[in-house]
């Protein structure tokens, strides 16, 4: 049995919102998992509070994962769940290990702004739907990465 979704939206409107939410459902995860790596891998006389710092944004960029995944299924679309689907959809590189601390804080400072950009694109999405909740989320995670990106610029010293 199919029941429709009967919310008010368009079809086109859902699938174009829940599309780009997934991209920025792939950049959270890519920023996620790029984010607790380098939690595992910093080293060097700032070990410790990057180590704490990176905590702190990962944990916070896992629970938007289920969020932002929730929207789309919401919204009656299904859900990338794959690592290969989330490659496609990010603009976000993979971290390397060996980097030094200062090179791994730039980084993740790039990315939690690739990230603001990406949610801003979704954001327009959105508001051209009328889609309030989404557009409430959106402005949630605005916010998270907004936050990140200030630490890691005033761990880095620069303005
Ligand atoms: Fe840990």
């Amino acid at each position: 049995m199919t029941i429709a979704v009967n919310t008010g939206f368009a079809e086109a409107e859902r699938t174009n919102i829940a599309a780009a939410l997934s991209t920025v459902l792939a950049d959270t995860y890519a920023l996620y998992l790029k984010t607790h790596g380098y939690h595992w891998n910093v080293t060097g006389p700032t070990f410790q509070a990057l180590h704490t710092l990176f905590e702190g944004q990962y944990r916070e960029e896992w629970q938007a994962l289920d969020e932002i995944a929730e929207r789309i299924r919401a919204l009656g679309e299904l859900v990338p769940q794959t690592y290969s689907a989330f490659a496609k959809l990010t603009a976000i590189k993979d971290g390397y290990a060996s980097l030094d601390s200062e090179a791994m804080v730039a980084e993740l400072l790039h990315d939690n702004e690739t990230a603001v950009r990406t949610i801003r694109d979704a954001f327009a999405v959105a508001e051209s739907a009328g889609d309030q909740a989404t557009m409430d989320m959106l402005n949630v995670r605005t916010t998270a990465h907004e936050k990140h990106a200030w630490m890691l610029r005033a761990t880095l010293d620069v303005k």
